[in-house]
């Protein structure tokens, strides 16, 4: 089945020349140079708009960055660290105009409790619509307000307690057949990243689709590539529907997704299995209201994509962390003994208690989704900073993450930092939110967390992970969701 996690493949070699090769703002050389010059100059400050007279605001200031690419050479390489390093230059609202997302930075846990709490409802989803809308048009996340709210509660049905059990069996069955059969061991060269992103894709076509594992092959793959390509087509850097670039072959693979999900939305209505689209197909809200074929088809492309490369990353930064700490590897191995090795459910993974904190702890040192967007529905007041109607609003609940007055020592791997006494997580509301908050908060925060234990529980029962060598540090490309530019080489030592 997997193709790129067998060392030596042709495929395996194809693709490790491909992240070698692909010119990348994180890859190409001398701009090391550029961006640490970039972050030490002071570029010429203006005024965003002025606040009305007489309102008591104080006006957002900001700069435009390098002509062409304002500052995407810094965010793209640094991510969270270099925003922290603009929240303590010019506190909590900072304006950055860029041709691919002008926006206001909303940072600190004071500003990200503003606008995920968007009390007024002044903030709309619609900021989402120029980084990932044309492929992922009408999913949840896009939908705003009373129209949200609507689809919501239908959905709810779907992350109920049974709606899980049923996935976990699914999860948990193709988990446990992969990783037995086709990881590799013992080689420094198996790189984790790639080896996790196929196995949460094969996930994704029983849990989601409804495919039997292993069957209907040639579709699966079709829609899986189709898949991919929508999800890396909103990190283009043309961003224009003109072949053959990134952007253009995202659109195309929507229409593939569409094509794929009707169809199928045809077949499952009148199934009882326990996959997503077809409990999909049935739920219904407390007035009995439930979705059209169309709803259903725009909602299951944006739950694959929302499911997998968050939990992909946090997979890879799980085993990284547990490489290099096997203190903590240990404790996590003997929670998962004392439930062995029979068929997972929820029970179950409930008492794998260790893994919350190591789970929290990787989704606090690299969230996997950095930052929210959002854009403004009027003229808005941010922490005493006017901000005009359609100005784009950037939350980076990941700068908090990294907060020294949140955090003891943030960047040490530091797990019981969530448990009692400690509990720094509860030092501000808005200290820890990789899930997001307010309305929009994570449906699938439960899900993931299930996917996540389960695959880890199957690893650590088979094997022992080692770093390739003493002191491996990864190195992250922050150009979409954290992602590390070698693959993240492990060893596993069958135990
Ligand atoms: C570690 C795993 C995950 C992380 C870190 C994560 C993170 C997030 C974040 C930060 C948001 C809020 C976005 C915003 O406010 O603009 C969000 C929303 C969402 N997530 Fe997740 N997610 C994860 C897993 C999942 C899974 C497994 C699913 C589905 C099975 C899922 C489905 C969704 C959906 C549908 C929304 C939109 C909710 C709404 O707008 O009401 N996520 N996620």
């Amino acid at each position: 089945m997997p193709t790129t996690n067998t060392i030596n493949t042709p495929a395996y070699l194809l693709e490790q020349a491909k992240r070698r090769l692909t010119p990348t703002l994180n890859n190409m050389p001398g701009l090391g140079t550029v961006e640490k010059r970039l972050r030490q100059h002071d570029f010429k400050q203006f005024v965003l708009a002025e606040p009305p007279a007489g309102s008591g605001l104080k006006p957002v200031m900001g700069d435009s960055g390098v002509p062409i690419l304002g500052h995407m050479i810094e965010t793209f390489r640094a991510g969270p660290e270099y925003l922290l390093e603009v929240y303590r230059k010019f506190g909590p609202v900072h304006y950055a105009y860029s041709p691919a997302l002008p926006s206001v930075a909303a940072l600190g846990p004071d500003a990200t409790q503003a606008v995920f709490s968007n009390r007024n409802k002044d903030f709309s989803q619609k900021g989402w619509d120029p980084v990932i809308g044309p492929f992922f048009n009408r999913g949840l996340m896009m939908l705003d307000f009373d129209e949200h709210m609507f689809h919501r509660r239908i959905m709810q049905e779907a992350f109920t307690r049974s709606r899980l059990t049923g996935y976990v069996g699914h999860i948990d069955r193709v988990a446990s057949a992969v990783i037995a059969n086709d990881w590799v061991e013992n080689d420094a060269r198996f790189l984790f990243y790639p080896a996790v992103k196929e196995l949460t894709l094969d996930i994704a076509s029983v849990v989601f689709m409804g495919h039997e594992p292993g069957t209907d092959k040639e579709l699966v793959t079709k829609v899986n590539d189709a898949f991919t390509m929508t999800t890396r087509a909103g990190g283009a850097i043309i961003r224009t529907g003109v072949p053959p670039f990134k952007w253009w072959r995202g659109l195309q693979a929507r229409k593939v997704l569409d094509q794929y999900f009707e169809e199928r939305v045809k077949e499952k209505r009148n199934s009882d299995s326990t996959d997503m689209l077809t409990v999909l197909c049935h739920t219904a809200d407390e007035d009995g209201n439930t979705f059209s074929d169309q709803d259903i088809v725009n909602h299951m492309i944006f739950l694959m994509m929302a499911a997998h490369d968050t939990s992909t990353s946090t997979l890879t930064t799980m085993a990284y962390h547990l490489a290099a700490n096997p203190e903590w590897q240990e404790r996590c191995r003997e929670e998962s003994e004392r439930i062995g090795d029979g068929p997972l459910d929820i029970e179950a993974l409930d008492k794998l208690e260790t893994y919350d904190l190591v789970i929290n702890e990787c989704l606090r040192m690299v969230t996997p989704l950095p930052f929210n967007v959002r854009s403004t529905v009027r003229d808005t007041d941010l922490l005493g900073h006017f901000i005009p109607a359609g100005t784009n609003v950037v939350t980076w609940p990941s700068i908090n993450h990294h907060l020294p007055e949140l955090w003891t020592d943030p960047e040490k791997f530091d797990p019981a930092r969530f448990a009692e006494p400690r509990n720094e997580h509860k030092r501000h509301r808005y200290a820890f939110a990789p899930f997001g908050g307010g309305a929009h908060k994570c449906i699938g925060m439960v899900f993931g967390q299930l996917e996540i234990k389960t695959v880890m529980h199957r690893l650590l029962r088979k094997y022992r992970l080692e770093p390739p060598y003493p002191g491996y540090r990864a190195k992250l490309d922050y150009a979409g969701m954290p992602v590390p530019m070698d693959g993240m080489p492990v060893i596993l030592r069958p135990l």
